[in-house]
């Protein structure tokens, strides 16, 4: 090993084994570096005297969490119009905040799926640089739409001629702006497959993009090596998606028997935001939800936590993605609980969570579980997250990339 190799010794009571589905009592981790080096039992190496401890004593183990849908670029208290005053800059200054805000609570890599100005690709690599702290980012840039789309900008009338950035119509337009999206830095490619709620005028259960296009979207993405993402509520919207061979649909809120089977067929992930309902429908009046948007999410919200039921019963595969910038960043670990309450053991949300979603992203064998070799991601928790879920909702320490951002 190099000369200037840092090593760290982590000690705990549990370590959660995401890929086996079990527990491992009294673990120790070595980190060298930014990478696990060694995943053994306590007594069964010695830790040097001078070495740097950190002891975990009573704690729990866990990969670092991670979010395959963010908006770290909204900030939760500007909806509707009040968002509309604010710069692309701004965007991306509200997204500092977020950033720390969502590694603090544990979420060690996101997906950031939607932002314009590709605000998100400033943020990756200003964490990548090492300027600010955030977790881990995979980024889309602007969300790929059709004309007056969920994915476009109809806040205002014809004459200030708004449009969303990520707006193309027919298979080559949506191709090129594919390829511009990549140009500038996009990691994934994000689009809109039906209308949604928090979009004026849009239908939840419209479909949006004919199949020629999303074939086309896909099929351009594919070609450039690029993980895709379906936003899409309605069933036409999700089936075309699949059938286009999107990796994975975004809310999946009205499910119907022939998409579930047809995501297992395909393997597609869904990732499904279960808790955001509560704050829209708690606070979201107030930070500037439209009126149509609040009456559209009373026919969402509950509806597609009978549909979470219904997809974990059937099996298909399934990522945590929890839409926060919608509702408060750092909260994003509250949706966990909801995923227990609606179908999933403790283990199958904290798969979803960590090695399910480092998968979808084709990334395995970097992240998504506490093993040798890959990215020192790893955060703690007091007691046994398997027994209460919610421990997951006050995480005692945070490591990324063998770097401790927190430890309390
Ligand atoms: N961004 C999504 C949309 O506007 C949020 C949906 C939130 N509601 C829900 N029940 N998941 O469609």
């Amino acid at each position: 090993s190099p000369v200037f190799a840092k090593t760290t010794y982590l000690t705990a009571a549990h370590l959660i084994d995401v890929k086996n589905g079990k527990t491992i009592k009294s673990p120790l981790v070595v980190i060298e570096n930014d990478k696990i080096i060694k995943v053994v039992s306590q007594g069964e190496i010695t830790i040097p005297n001078n070495a740097e401890h950190i002891d975990l004593a009573g704690q729990t183990l866990l990969p670092g969490l991670m979010d395959m849908h963010v908006h770290l670029t909204s900030d939760a208290n500007l909806h509707g119009y009040k968002r509309l005053a604010v710069s692309l800059p701004r965007s991306a200054l509200y997204g500092v905040n977020s950033a720390k805000a969502t590694l603090m609570a544990g979420v060690t890599t996101v997906r950031n799926v939607g932002a314009p100005g590709f605000a998100d690709v400033a943020l990756r690599d200003a964490i990548n640089d090492g300027d600010i702290v955030g977790p881990r980012m995979y980024v889309s840039g602007p969300s790929l739409g059709i004309t007056g789309g969920h994915c476009d900008n109809n806040l205002l009338p014809v004459e200030y001629q708004a449009k969303g950035q990520g707006v193309a119509d027919g298979p080559w337009q949506v191709r090129a702006k594919v390829r511009e999206n990549i140009k500038y830095g996009a990691d994934v490619i994000k689009f809109c497959a039906t209308g949604g709620v928090l979009s004026k005028g849009t239908k939840v259960g419209a479909q949006q993009y004919s199949q020629e296009e999303m074939d086309a979207l896909v099929a351009e993405a594919k070609l450039r090596g690029l993980v895709t993402a379906a936003h899409a509520h309605g069933n036409d919207g999700i089936k075309a998606a699949i059938k286009a061979g999107v990796s994975s649909i975004e809310h999946a809120s009205f499910l119907d028997d022939e998409a579930i089977a047809l995501a297992k067929k395909h393997g597609t992930y869904f990732s499904m935001d279960i808790y955001t309902t509560e704050y829209i429908l708690g606070e979201g009046e107030k930070a500037g939800i439209l009126q149509e948007s609040l009456d559209k999410e009373r026919t969402v919200g509950a509806r597609q936590r009978e549909s979470f039921t219904q997809a974990v019963k059937a099996g298909v595969k399934m990522v945590f993605g929890s839409d926060a910038g919608v509702y408060p960043h750092g909260d994003n670990p509250k949706q966990l609980s909801r995923m227990v309450r609606f179908g999933m053991t403790a283990m199958q949300a904290l798969q979803a969570a960590t090695i399910n979603a480092a998968t979808l992203l084709n990334k395995q064998h970097m992240i998504g579980s506490i093993e040798v070799g890959k990215q020192a991601d790893i955060i703690a928790v007091k007691g046994d997250p398997l027994a209460d879920i919610s421990t997951l909702e006050s995480v005692t320490m945070v490591m990324k990339n063998g770097v401790v951002y927190k430890n309390e």
